[in-house]
């Protein structure tokens, strides 16, 4: 175990017994020892790596699928302290069902924070309602943020080296703070841990007649829209929007949907089009490996204003950002097929 991060640990358990656990004072008790003795100022990362794989007295790993990977390098009944590795760097826009703090130990990141304006349950895993970004940082190297459970902290996190390194110390969950939506701008929040394994499989089964060319593929997936709720509907939807899109069909499956969920539908449709262009982004991203493109298109992805983005550009970046942003957007659209289109979408900040 690293004596670092047990000697964090004791100092958080000790602190926080003392205010008998108190969940509101985690967060800040947490930052508090994180800035302390900063992992980013303290530890040895090919050492810390050694130890974890030549001893086998580690703490309990977890099955989780969230970083790449997780190691847990101190665990308590009351909380515990991971290290995340990220290497293709993007998270999507969400919110914790666990409160603490994570702090950059190695790297750096775009971090933007949002509300969910005007919530309206569909169900006990969707809403319907309104994201705005409230705003966009860097997070460098050394950094330290609080995270609060439940909506008042919506976060997402683009991290821009790689690999980069999160340590977080987080309590297991807070009660009460679920579910941990997912936000699909601008409009939804799902849960993506709601386990209906039944539309999972559908999905599946939808794609296996998508890989074939099966032709009955449109009029199946309007018969199940006309039959379904509003929830599942969307899944199917977005689950075949691209095929759908791409054989003609959209319009005919889209008009269906439409007619079942009236008003509802209204919020879907943008929803959709920002999930298109989040996925050219990201694919486009997944391709670059220069390191200021790959800030660049992190930036876009925010969806900034164009103050912002200059701002952000001329805090990384010497020089005129305008002239920076420019020569990038040339740069990527020489360089790769498909940017022209995937930037279109950001033209109005980009000129
Ligand atoms: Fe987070």
């Amino acid at each position: 175990m690293s004596p670092f991060f047990l000697e964090l640990g004791q100092t958080v358990a000790e602190r926080w017994q003392a205010l008998n656990f108190d969940p509101a004072a985690f967060p800040s008790l947490a930052r508090l020892a994180l800035e302390e003795r900063p992992p980013s100022a303290h530890v040895e990362l090919a050492e810390l790596l050694h130890e974890f794989l030549s001893e086998d007295a580690q703490p309990t790993q977890s099955q989780s699928g969230f970083g790449q990977p997780e190691l847990i390098v101190f665990e308590h009944p009351r909380f515990y302290i991971q290290l995340l590795f990220w290497l293709d760097g993007t998270t999507d826009i969400h919110q914790h069902t666990f409160s603490g703090a994570f702090h950059v130990m190695e790297g750096s990141s775009i971090h933007s924070q949002f509300a969910f304006l005007e919530p309206e349950p569909v169900s006990a895993h969707l809403q319907l309602g309104r994201l705005e970004r409230l705003e966009t940082q860097l997070l460098e190297k050394g950094e330290t943020v609080e995270i609060v459970s439940g909506k008042g902290f919506v976060h997402a996190l683009f991290h821009l080296e790689t690999p980069s390194i999160t340590v977080v110390v987080r309590t297991h969950t807070d009660p009460g703070s679920g579910p941990q939506f997912t936000y699909l701008p601008p409009h939804l929040a799902v849960d993506p841990f709601q386990n209906d394994s039944l539309t999972t499989r559908r999905k599946q089964l939808l794609d296996v007649l998508e890989n074939i060319g099966d032709p009955s593929y449109p009029e199946l997936v309007c018969e199940m829209l006309q039959r379904l709720d509003f929830e599942r509907g969307f899944f199917i939807l977005q689950n075949g929007m691209v095929h759908l899109q791409a054989s003609g069909f959209w319009d005919e499956v889209w008009a269906v949907f439409e007619a079942k969920h009236g008003r509802l539908a209204d919020f879907v449709r943008p929803t959709l089009q920002e999930i298109l262009r989040r996925d050219a982004l990201v694919g486009l991203r997944g391709c670059v490996l220069e390191v200021e493109h790959r800030f660049f298109l992190a930036l876009i992805l925010n969806n900034l204003d164009r103050k912002d983005l200059l701002r952000l550009v001329g805090l990384r970046y010497e020089g005129d950002p305008a002239e920076t942003v420019a020569r990038w957007q040339a740069e990527l659209e020489e360089g790769h097929e498909d940017a022209a289109w995937v930037l279109e979408g950001a033209a109005s900040v980009l000129n």
